[in-house]
């Protein structure tokens, strides 16, 4: 007998990712070393759309998924290709069946350095990096500077309350989202002058939660946002993921100790995704990696 065999290669087709188990989606994930849980993928297929790559006797290789916004935008995430059939042009294919499905809409997605040169070359542009900061929430927590307003939390049913906010920060309306991802979140507001001048969630995801979004006009309102729920989660795993760099949030986080485990770079393809203005609301924790 021979000691090598030759193994034919794979020929994969687009399904639906509805129509797989949850369990081929997990398992795919945890093959890149992602945190996602079963329930965390049954949460993303009711968020949004997506293909799964499949060969003749339903084995998924790879999955793409894409979060339509209105008719002209969409985030993209979700994009894996399993370790053993990378590198041979899976992802490049999966790309272009979202294309194909998205249409005109402009695109943005946040890219891991495994796909960024991917991304580059099928025309998304560079806009920001994204930090991720996770780990066990240590007390004390760092000092919070004076609150200017009141914190208080906001039931799931009254999520249409932080849909225009949320819209100015996102720049794009995202109400059906917010609905789903307000489904067994704790929900802050920050109330100033008989206005919401903020808000933040706090969700299970992965490894723990997740604090995100968290929206606010400036870094003091965004740092008593997310302090506010690292206060509930001391001893636990927690995550932030944000853009800020430098200034009073960043260091912030830096002080509560959390880890910056990893980073991303936002990209956009057709219309520039950020668009910060001084003074206006921003996203300052995303919602997730694949959800911006
Ligand atoms: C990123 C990922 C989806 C790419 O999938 P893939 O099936 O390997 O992609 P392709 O084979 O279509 O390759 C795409 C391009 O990347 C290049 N590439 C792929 N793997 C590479 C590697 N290990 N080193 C260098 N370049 C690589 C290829 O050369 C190709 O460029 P080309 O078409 O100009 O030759 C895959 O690596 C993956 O699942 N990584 C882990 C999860 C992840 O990071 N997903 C991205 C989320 S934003």
């Amino acid at each position: 007998m021979g000691r090598t065999v030759r193994v034919k290669s794979f020929e994969l087709a687009a399904r639906d990712i509805n129509d797989v188990d949850v369990k081929l989606l997990h398992a795919l994930s945890i093959a890149v070393g992602w945190p996602h849980r079963p329930k965390d993928w049954d949460f993303l297929r009711r968020a949004g759309q997506g293909i799964v790559a499949v060969d003749g006797i339903g084995r998924v290789f790879g999955s793409a998924m894409w979060f339509p916004h209105g008719r002209e935008f969409a985030t993209v995430g979700l994009v894996i290709t399993s370790p053993r059939t990378q590198a041979q042009g899976t992802g490049r294919w999966l790309m272009k069946q979202v294309f194909e499905r998205c249409g005109e809409r402009n695109l943005s997605l946040n890219s891991t350095d495994a796909a960024y040169h991917l991304y580059l070359s099928l025309g998304f542009r560079k806009e920001a990096v994204v930090y991720q900061w996770q780990g066990e929430v240590v007390s004390p927590l760092p000092p919070v500077p004076v609150l200017d307003g009141e914190l208080t939390s906001l039931a799931a049913e009254n999520v249409e309350e932080i849909a225009a906010l949320d819209e100015r920060a996102f720049g794009t309306s995202r109400q059906r989202l917010l609905a789903l991802l307000s489904e067994g979140a704790s929900i802050c507001v920050l109330r100033r002058g008989g206005e919401i001048a903020g808000y933040s969630m706090k969700r299970e995801f992965g490894r723990g939660h997740v604090i995100g979004p968290i929206v606010a006009s400036n870094d003091r309102d965004a740092i008593h946002l997310t302090a506010v729920h690292l206060k509930d989660l001391v001893g636990r795993f927690a995550r932030v993921d944000t853009r800020e760099q430098t200034g009073p949030f960043a260091d912030f986080l830096q002080q509560s100790r959390l880890g910056m485990n990893d980073t991303v770079t936002t990209m956009s393809k057709g219309r520039r995704f950020l668009n910060r203005k001084e003074g206006e609301p921003w996203v300052y924790g995303l919602a997730g990696h694949a959800l911006s």
